[in-house]
């Protein structure tokens, strides 16, 4: 893996590449990460899953980043397409967003205890353990206050990033740009009904087998 910015080295090592000591609580919730990736075209799946537009490279950055975190954030829309299974990294938990509730519980995400359910006070009860916030919506920002640690690394899917861009809970966003074209009517990284523009600082560019890999930090002013 080659650094491009913000300066040019070779023989760049992920895990060095992306340990960053500003990463810790604030505002009384955990650091937000994003990561996605997309291809050139800026889709974020083919047939419906990320894993077409992935290879080697992009695993190793995925695994680099799960490693920093302490909880994963994923919305069910995602946790049901890319069929969630318990993490690699002991006493990590899976946090699954939904509004629904409606998930298999049989799945080895939820079997093996890593699993947890985020969702409103007023939605149903649910086999796993929960964590509460909001009554129609779930209130992002009341739910990370509940998570413990100094990191949490959510893997979308876009709606829930868009939330997360609404409420300005997004302090880093990794995407990795794959080098497909695609096409088709997939989404984009971040969806919402409204836009919400906020600005990042471009921290690197890393390179590998013709992957790009892009690291930005919210730059807030106040
Ligand atoms: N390229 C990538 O890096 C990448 C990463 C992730 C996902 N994806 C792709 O993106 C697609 C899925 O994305 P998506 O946007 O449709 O789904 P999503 O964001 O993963 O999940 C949406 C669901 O999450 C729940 N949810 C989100 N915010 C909520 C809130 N504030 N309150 C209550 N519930 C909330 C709802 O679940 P309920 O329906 O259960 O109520 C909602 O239907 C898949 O095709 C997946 O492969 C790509």
């Amino acid at each position: 893996m080659r650094r491009l910015l913000p300066d040019v080295a070779d023989d760049v090592e992920a895990a060095a590449a992306y340990a960053d000591p500003e990463r810790g609580r604030h505002d009384g919730r955990p650091w937000v990460l994003v990561n996605m990736i997309t291809s050139l075209d800026g889709a974020v799946a083919v047939d419906q899953r990320s894993g077409g537009l992935g290879g080697p490279a992009d695993q190793h950055v995925f695994m680099t980043l799960r490693d920093l975190a302490d909880t994963i954030l994923v919305g069910a829309g995602t946790a049901r397409a890319e069929r969630y299974g318990p993490p690699r990294k002991p006493g990590q938990r899976i946090a699954v967003v939904t509004r629904s509730a409606v998930l298999d519980w049989s799945t080895p995400l939820f079997t093996s205890g890593a699993g947890l359910i985020v969702t409103t006070t007023t939605a149903p009860a649910v086999p796993v353990e929960s964590v509460r916030s909001g009554t129609d919506e779930v209130d992002l920002l009341g739910v990370l206050a509940q998570l413990p640690g100094d990191v949490v690394l959510c893997e979308g899917g876009p709606s829930l990033n868009g939330e997360l861009l609404a409420v300005d809970a997004i302090d880093e966003w990794c995407l990795t740009l794959s080098p497909l074209l695609v096409g088709g009517d997939a989404g984009r990284a971040a969806r919402s009904p409204a836009a919400n523009v906020e600005g990042f600082r471009l921290v690197h560019l890393l390179e590998a087998d013709g992957f790009l890999f892009v690291r930005a930090v919210r730059h807030r002013t106040t």
